[in-house]
Protein backbone atom coordinates (compact mmCIF):
# COMPACT_ATOMS: atom_id res chain seq x y z
CA UNK A 1 0.00 0.00 0.00
CA UNK A 2 0.75 3.55 -0.46
CA UNK A 3 -0.29 6.22 1.44
CA UNK A 4 -0.32 10.44 0.17
CA UNK A 5 -0.40 13.45 2.36
CA UNK A 6 -1.86 16.31 0.96
CA UNK A 7 -1.45 19.29 3.12
CA UNK A 8 -0.96 23.54 3.21
CA UNK A 9 0.86 25.50 5.49
CA UNK A 10 -1.36 28.66 4.93
CA UNK A 11 -4.77 29.67 3.79
CA UNK A 12 -7.29 27.65 1.49
CA UNK A 13 -5.08 27.18 -1.37
CA UNK A 14 -7.08 23.69 -2.93
CA UNK A 15 -6.24 20.46 -0.70
CA UNK A 16 -9.14 19.23 -0.58
CA UNK A 17 -10.18 20.04 -4.07
CA UNK A 18 -6.83 18.27 -5.10
CA UNK A 19 -7.10 15.39 -2.88
CA UNK A 20 -10.56 14.35 -4.45
CA UNK A 21 -9.55 14.82 -7.86
CA UNK A 22 -6.10 12.89 -7.36
CA UNK A 23 -7.78 10.31 -5.92
CA UNK A 24 -10.52 10.26 -9.11
CA UNK A 25 -8.01 10.59 -11.25
CA UNK A 26 -5.26 7.93 -9.82
CA UNK A 27 -4.35 5.46 -12.47
CA UNK A 28 -6.01 2.20 -12.85
CA UNK A 29 -5.03 -1.11 -11.54
CA UNK A 30 -4.84 0.18 -8.22
CA UNK A 31 -7.72 0.58 -5.19
CA UNK A 32 -7.54 4.54 -3.95
CA UNK A 33 -8.99 5.78 -0.81
CA UNK A 34 -9.61 8.88 0.42
CA UNK A 35 -9.45 9.51 3.89
CA UNK A 36 -10.08 12.84 5.73
CA UNK A 37 -7.76 13.56 8.08
CA UNK A 38 -8.56 17.64 8.24
CA UNK A 39 -9.17 18.17 12.22
CA UNK A 40 -10.48 21.49 11.04
CA UNK A 41 -13.40 20.06 8.84
CA UNK A 42 -15.20 17.64 7.01
CA UNK A 43 -15.91 19.52 3.80
CA UNK A 44 -15.64 16.28 1.79
CA UNK A 45 -18.59 14.95 4.17
CA UNK A 46 -20.49 18.64 3.59
CA UNK A 47 -19.47 18.74 0.18
CA UNK A 48 -20.88 15.45 -0.88
CA UNK A 49 -23.69 15.08 1.38
CA UNK A 50 -22.21 11.94 3.61
CA UNK A 51 -23.67 10.76 6.45
CA UNK A 52 -22.18 11.31 10.00
CA UNK A 53 -20.94 7.51 10.60
CA UNK A 54 -18.94 5.40 9.42
CA UNK A 55 -15.70 7.52 9.43
CA UNK A 56 -12.49 8.33 10.89
CA UNK A 57 -13.94 7.95 14.69
CA UNK A 58 -15.18 5.01 14.20
CA UNK A 59 -12.44 3.52 12.28
CA UNK A 60 -10.02 4.41 15.39
CA UNK A 61 -12.85 2.73 17.77
CA UNK A 62 -12.41 -0.07 16.21
CA UNK A 63 -9.03 0.10 15.55
CA UNK A 64 -8.22 0.46 19.53
CA UNK A 65 -10.73 -2.71 20.15
CA UNK A 66 -8.50 -5.11 17.79
CA UNK A 67 -4.87 -5.69 16.64
CA UNK A 68 -6.20 -7.94 14.07
CA UNK A 69 -7.83 -5.56 11.26
CA UNK A 70 -6.56 -6.26 8.06
CA UNK A 71 -9.08 -4.72 5.51
CA UNK A 72 -11.16 -2.48 8.21
CA UNK A 73 -10.88 0.23 6.31
CA UNK A 74 -13.55 -0.69 3.96
CA UNK A 75 -15.93 -1.42 7.05
CA UNK A 76 -15.65 2.46 7.59
CA UNK A 77 -15.91 3.91 3.94
CA UNK A 78 -18.86 5.92 2.19
CA UNK A 79 -19.07 6.47 -1.60
CA UNK A 80 -18.73 9.64 -3.58
CA UNK A 81 -21.08 9.25 -6.75
CA UNK A 82 -19.21 7.10 -9.24
CA UNK A 83 -18.04 4.93 -6.16
CA UNK A 84 -14.76 6.19 -4.80
CA UNK A 85 -14.56 5.24 -0.66
CA UNK A 86 -13.26 7.96 1.56
CA UNK A 87 -13.49 7.58 5.29
CA UNK A 88 -15.03 10.54 6.46
CA UNK A 89 -13.97 13.03 8.76
CA UNK A 90 -13.96 13.46 12.93
CA UNK A 91 -16.94 15.78 13.82
CA UNK A 92 -15.32 17.59 16.15
CA UNK A 93 -11.46 19.08 16.46
CA UNK A 94 -11.55 17.14 19.77
CA UNK A 95 -12.48 13.90 18.58
CA UNK A 96 -9.98 14.60 15.60
CA UNK A 97 -6.99 14.68 18.01
CA UNK A 98 -7.59 11.13 19.46
CA UNK A 99 -8.68 9.98 15.88
CA UNK A 100 -5.52 10.88 14.27
CA UNK A 101 -3.34 9.75 16.62
CA UNK A 102 -4.64 6.64 16.34
CA UNK A 103 -4.16 6.18 12.95
CA UNK A 104 -0.26 6.04 12.82
CA UNK A 105 0.47 5.88 16.48
CA UNK A 106 -1.83 4.08 18.31
CA UNK A 107 -1.28 1.22 20.91
CA UNK A 108 -1.58 -1.98 18.55
CA UNK A 109 0.51 0.10 15.87
CA UNK A 110 -0.26 2.34 13.13
CA UNK A 111 -3.10 1.68 12.41
CA UNK A 112 -4.12 3.54 8.80
CA UNK A 113 -1.45 0.95 7.12
CA UNK A 114 -2.57 -2.12 9.72
CA UNK A 115 -6.53 -1.59 8.18
CA UNK A 116 -5.25 -1.74 4.87
CA UNK A 117 -3.97 -5.31 4.06
CA UNK A 118 -4.44 -5.44 0.53
CA UNK A 119 -1.36 -4.72 -1.79
CA UNK A 120 -2.43 -1.71 -4.57
CA UNK A 121 -4.34 0.06 -2.20
CA UNK A 122 -3.49 3.64 -2.23
CA UNK A 123 -4.47 5.98 0.41
CA UNK A 124 -5.13 9.68 -0.05
CA UNK A 125 -5.14 11.47 3.06
CA UNK A 126 -6.33 15.07 3.28
CA UNK A 127 -4.32 16.31 6.33
CA UNK A 128 -5.64 20.11 5.63
CA UNK A 129 -3.67 22.79 7.06
CA UNK A 130 -0.67 21.67 9.06
CA UNK A 131 1.96 22.75 11.48
CA UNK A 132 4.45 21.64 13.81
CA UNK A 133 1.20 20.86 16.54
CA UNK A 134 -1.40 19.71 14.33
CA UNK A 135 -2.79 16.34 15.28
CA UNK A 136 -2.55 15.36 11.20
CA UNK A 137 0.80 15.70 10.90
CA UNK A 138 1.77 12.15 12.29
CA UNK A 139 0.03 11.25 8.99
CA UNK A 140 2.12 13.19 7.44
CA UNK A 141 5.37 12.18 8.46
CA UNK A 142 4.32 8.58 7.95
CA UNK A 143 3.32 8.90 4.30
CA UNK A 144 5.42 7.91 1.64
CA UNK A 145 4.72 11.19 0.03
CA UNK A 146 3.61 14.53 0.92
CA UNK A 147 2.10 16.76 -1.56
CA UNK A 148 2.35 20.65 -0.40
CA UNK A 149 -0.05 22.25 -1.57
CA UNK A 150 0.07 26.00 -2.13
CA UNK A 151 -0.39 29.01 -3.93
CA UNK A 152 1.81 31.17 -5.60
CA UNK A 153 1.42 34.62 -4.83
CA UNK A 154 3.18 37.29 -2.68
CA UNK A 155 1.33 36.33 0.75
CA UNK A 156 1.23 32.52 0.14
CA UNK A 157 4.96 32.38 -1.06
CA UNK A 158 6.39 34.65 2.02
CA UNK A 159 4.67 32.28 4.18
CA UNK A 160 6.10 29.18 3.01
CA UNK A 161 9.11 31.12 2.23
CA UNK A 162 9.72 30.64 6.33
CA UNK A 163 8.08 27.23 6.51
CA UNK A 164 9.05 25.25 3.90
CA UNK A 165 12.56 24.50 5.31
CA UNK A 166 10.81 22.47 8.90
CA UNK A 167 8.09 20.85 6.15
CA UNK A 168 10.67 19.65 3.93
CA UNK A 169 11.78 17.36 6.54
CA UNK A 170 8.36 15.89 7.65
CA UNK A 171 8.43 13.76 4.49
CA UNK A 172 11.15 11.33 2.45
CA UNK A 173 9.28 12.97 -0.81
CA UNK A 174 8.17 16.43 0.15
CA UNK A 175 6.41 17.39 -2.96
CA UNK A 176 5.44 21.14 -4.18
CA UNK A 177 2.18 21.81 -5.88
CA UNK A 178 1.24 25.02 -6.81
CA UNK A 179 -1.89 26.62 -7.45
CA UNK A 180 -3.48 29.39 -9.62
CA UNK A 181 -1.88 32.57 -10.45
CA UNK A 182 1.20 34.22 -9.55
CA UNK A 183 4.81 33.90 -9.41
CA UNK A 184 5.75 31.45 -12.42
CA UNK A 185 7.12 28.34 -11.32
CA UNK A 186 10.80 28.75 -11.95
CA UNK A 187 10.65 31.62 -10.23
CA UNK A 188 9.28 30.57 -6.89
CA UNK A 189 11.52 27.04 -6.69
CA UNK A 190 14.26 29.76 -7.16
CA UNK A 191 13.22 31.58 -4.40
CA UNK A 192 12.18 29.07 -1.81
CA UNK A 193 15.05 26.73 -2.70
CA UNK A 194 13.40 24.05 -3.04
CA UNK A 195 15.70 21.87 -4.87
CA UNK A 196 18.64 22.11 -2.21
CA UNK A 197 15.78 21.30 0.13
CA UNK A 198 14.59 18.14 -1.97
CA UNK A 199 11.47 19.36 -2.62
CA UNK A 200 10.24 18.74 -6.50
CA UNK A 201 7.88 20.63 -7.59
CA UNK A 202 4.71 18.04 -8.55
CA UNK A 203 2.20 20.32 -10.77
CA UNK A 204 1.20 23.58 -11.24
CA UNK A 205 -2.50 23.42 -11.20
CA UNK A 206 -4.32 26.46 -12.84
CA UNK A 207 -6.54 28.51 -11.52
CA UNK A 208 -10.29 27.22 -12.80
CA UNK A 209 -12.98 27.50 -10.65
CA UNK A 210 -15.54 25.57 -12.39
CA UNK A 211 -13.11 22.43 -12.95
CA UNK A 212 -12.35 22.99 -9.24
CA UNK A 213 -16.50 22.83 -8.13
CA UNK A 214 -16.59 19.85 -10.12
CA UNK A 215 -15.00 18.26 -7.20
CA UNK A 216 -16.73 19.48 -5.21
CA UNK A 217 -20.22 17.83 -5.17
CA UNK A 218 -21.15 20.80 -7.62
CA UNK A 219 -22.64 19.88 -11.34
CA UNK A 220 -19.83 18.81 -13.56
CA UNK A 221 -19.17 21.66 -16.38
CA UNK A 222 -20.85 20.72 -19.54
CA UNK A 223 -17.03 19.37 -21.42
CA UNK A 224 -16.80 17.41 -17.79
CA UNK A 225 -14.04 17.97 -15.05
CA UNK A 226 -11.90 15.39 -16.77
CA UNK A 227 -11.26 18.09 -19.40
CA UNK A 228 -11.08 21.35 -17.32
CA UNK A 229 -7.80 22.53 -17.25
CA UNK A 230 -8.02 21.68 -13.44
CA UNK A 231 -8.97 18.46 -14.22
CA UNK A 232 -6.12 17.68 -16.78
CA UNK A 233 -2.89 19.05 -13.96
CA UNK A 234 -4.31 16.57 -11.67
CA UNK A 235 -4.77 13.87 -13.70
CA UNK A 236 -1.11 14.59 -14.91
CA UNK A 237 -0.40 14.96 -11.02
CA UNK A 238 -1.98 11.36 -10.13
CA UNK A 239 0.14 9.85 -13.01
CA UNK A 240 3.22 11.73 -11.99
CA UNK A 241 2.14 10.79 -7.96
CA UNK A 242 1.56 7.53 -8.98
CA UNK A 243 4.95 6.62 -10.46
CA UNK A 244 6.79 9.09 -7.73
CA UNK A 245 5.27 6.81 -4.87
CA UNK A 246 6.69 3.07 -6.79
CA UNK A 247 10.49 4.30 -6.10
CA UNK A 248 11.38 2.26 -3.38
CA UNK A 249 12.32 4.44 -0.24
CA UNK A 250 15.96 4.55 0.22
CA UNK A 251 17.33 2.09 2.64
CA UNK A 252 19.26 5.16 4.67
CA UNK A 253 17.73 7.83 6.54
CA UNK A 254 17.82 10.37 4.39
CA UNK A 255 18.15 14.76 5.42
CA UNK A 256 16.29 16.82 3.65
CA UNK A 257 18.94 18.48 2.31
CA UNK A 258 19.86 14.92 0.31
CA UNK A 259 17.89 14.31 -2.75
CA UNK A 260 18.14 10.55 -2.58
CA UNK A 261 20.16 8.98 -5.51
CA UNK A 262 18.09 7.14 -8.21
CA UNK A 263 15.21 9.47 -7.67
CA UNK A 264 15.26 10.93 -10.92
CA UNK A 265 15.39 7.43 -12.17
CA UNK A 266 11.92 6.40 -12.76
CA UNK A 267 9.86 3.50 -14.14
CA UNK A 268 7.29 4.28 -17.01
CA UNK A 269 3.68 4.19 -15.51
CA UNK A 270 0.60 4.47 -17.49
CA UNK A 271 -1.14 7.27 -17.87
CA UNK A 272 -4.22 7.81 -15.54
CA UNK A 273 -7.50 6.91 -17.60
CA UNK A 274 -10.08 6.79 -15.14
CA UNK A 275 -12.12 9.69 -13.08
CA UNK A 276 -14.11 7.63 -11.00
CA UNK A 277 -16.33 10.23 -9.44
CA UNK A 278 -17.56 11.55 -12.49
CA UNK A 279 -21.20 11.08 -13.23
N1 LIG B 1 -7.54 25.39 -9.10
C1 LIG B 1 -8.54 26.09 -8.55
N2 LIG B 1 -9.06 27.16 -9.20
C2 LIG B 1 -10.05 27.86 -8.66
N3 LIG B 1 -10.63 27.60 -7.48
C3 LIG B 1 -10.16 26.56 -6.77
C4 LIG B 1 -9.09 25.74 -7.26
N4 LIG B 1 -8.84 24.77 -6.34
C5 LIG B 1 -9.73 24.97 -5.33
N5 LIG B 1 -10.53 26.03 -5.58
C6 LIG B 1 -11.60 26.55 -4.75
O1 LIG B 1 -11.02 27.13 -3.58
C7 LIG B 1 -11.86 26.88 -2.46
C8 LIG B 1 -11.05 26.16 -1.38
O2 LIG B 1 -10.70 24.89 -1.90
P1 LIG B 1 -10.43 23.66 -0.92
O3 LIG B 1 -10.00 22.53 -1.77
O4 LIG B 1 -11.57 23.45 0.01
O5 LIG B 1 -9.17 24.24 -0.12
P2 LIG B 1 -8.48 23.75 1.24
O6 LIG B 1 -8.79 22.29 1.42
O7 LIG B 1 -7.03 24.04 1.06
O8 LIG B 1 -9.10 24.57 2.33
C9 LIG B 1 -13.04 26.06 -2.95
O9 LIG B 1 -14.11 26.94 -3.19
C10 LIG B 1 -12.54 25.46 -4.25
O10 LIG B 1 -13.59 25.21 -5.18
MG1 LIG C 1 -9.74 21.29 3.01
Amino acid sequence: MTVVALCSLKGSPGVTTTAVALAAGWPSGTQPVLVECDPAGRDIVARYRLDLTPGLVTLAAAGRRSGDDAGLIWQHTQRLPGGLPVVAGPPAPGQARAALVELTSGPNGPLLRRAVSRPGVVVIADCGRVDADSPALGVVRDADVMLLVAGAGDDALAHLAVMVRPAATWSPRPRLVLVGDGYPTGEVTQALGTTELGIEVAARIPHDPAGAAAFAGKPAPRWGPARSRRGQATAELAARTARDALITPPPWRWRASQTPPGAHDVPEFTAPSTHRILP
